[in-house]
């Protein structure tokens, strides 16, 4: 058998519930794993006397948000998946979960998507103000790296992981990938432009949520490159599964305004290229992401699941 046909294969068990997990559906797990992980957030999130209250408030009340906690996840499973312990990760999914709050307050603002609703909630400026807002993202962003530099024992591995969060979120990942989001807007829609768009605004993230994941559970360079480059892919299909959520659901099923990518004239894949097409373009990247899982075995089939409801998600 082929790779391709293999992951093929793999597509369609999990899609049957061929490949499944005792008693739990993807979003179910996701649930779980989101109490577990939440209760260690919260206390990285505890308030502390030289923190002003109105910054704690609205700090904690977007982080804390029902969200489906996705790369935090990534970044335990894959820890354990190259036979890490669990214990000296968590810091490390808490950073990577800080990182994706930030964006989530930023993205929101006026100045960029201008959304009102978040997570089911009223967003972080509408709630708190946008100074306040603007500040919350940028206290989260600086604690995503107090987390790593203060939790993560190992020197040199702490070094290693600022860089390489640093790296994912900023100019050349994250951030950079949210400007050309917003100047995406005066261009007509282009594939080309808006694959680098997500490779960039969501990709970055994932791929380093898994690179982070490798790094903690100290996998060698090859495997960390193999779970580096499942993230890429992973965040590819995800980004295009958010565009297509925008266009085929409701605000109340997604947490969040539907029908926005349109009215502001983003880059995005149903934009260029019609819903059918963006939802082939979806499982290719999932199809991708699976191949890449080949080398562990039965040891990657929570990855598999993931990657499979990461295409398939309604919420
Ligand atoms: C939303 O991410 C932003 C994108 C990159 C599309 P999520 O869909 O993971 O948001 P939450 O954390 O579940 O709210
Ligand atoms: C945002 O993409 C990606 C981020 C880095 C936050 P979107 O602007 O499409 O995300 P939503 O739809 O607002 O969650
Ligand atoms: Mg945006
Ligand atoms: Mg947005
Ligand atoms: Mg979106």
């Amino acid at each position: 058998m082929t790779t391709t046909r293999k992951a093929a294969t793999i597509l369609r068990d999990v899609g049957n519930g061929k490949i499944e997990f005792p008693g739990a559906t993807v979003p179910d797990r996701l649930r779980a794993f989101a109490e577990q992980f939440d209760r260690r957030f919260e206390k990285y999130l505890a308030p502390a006397d030289d923190v002003p209250v109105e910054l704690l408030e609205a700090v904690r009340s977007s982080a804390l948000a029902p969200g489906k906690r996705v790369r935090p996840y990534l970044v335990m499973t894959c820890c354990k998946l190259v036979g890490g312990k669990a214990n000296g990760a968590w810091p490390v999914a808490a950073a990577v979960e800080c990182v994706h709050a930030f964006s989530l307050i930023h993205d929101d603002l006026p100045a960029l998507d201008d959304d009102d609703l978040r997570r089911g909630l009223p967003t972080c400026h509408k709630k708190f103000g946008e100074a306040t807002a603007i500040l919350a993202g940028d206290a989260l962003l600086a604690l995503s790296f107090e987390l790593l530099s203060r939790h993560v024992r190992d020197p040199a591995l702490a070094v290693k992981m600022v860089t390489e969060l640093a790296r994912a979120s900023g100019w050349a990942g994250m951030i950079g990938g949210e400007l050309a989001d917003l100047l995406g807007e005066s261009h007509p829609p282009e594939l080309e432009l808006t694959r680098r768009i997500h490779e960039q605004k969501t990709g970055a993230l994932f791929r380093s949520a898994c690179c982070l994941g490798a790094l903690a559970g100290c996998a060698d360079a090859k495997t960390r490159t193999r779970l580096s480059r499942f993230g890429q892919s992973l965040g590819r299909a995800f980004q295009i599964a958010d565009d297509l959520l925008d266009v085929s659901t409701e605000a109340n099923q997604t947490g969040k305004r539907v029908g926005k990518d349109e009215s502001a004239g983003k880059q995005s894949f149903p934009r260029c290229v019609g819903i059918e097409r963006a939802r082939t373009a979806a499982r290719e990247a999932v199809q991708e992401a699976i191949e890449l899982l080949e080398p562990f075995g039965a040891q990657a089939d929570d990855l598999r699941a993931l990657a499979v409801f990461v295409m398939a998600r309604d919420y």
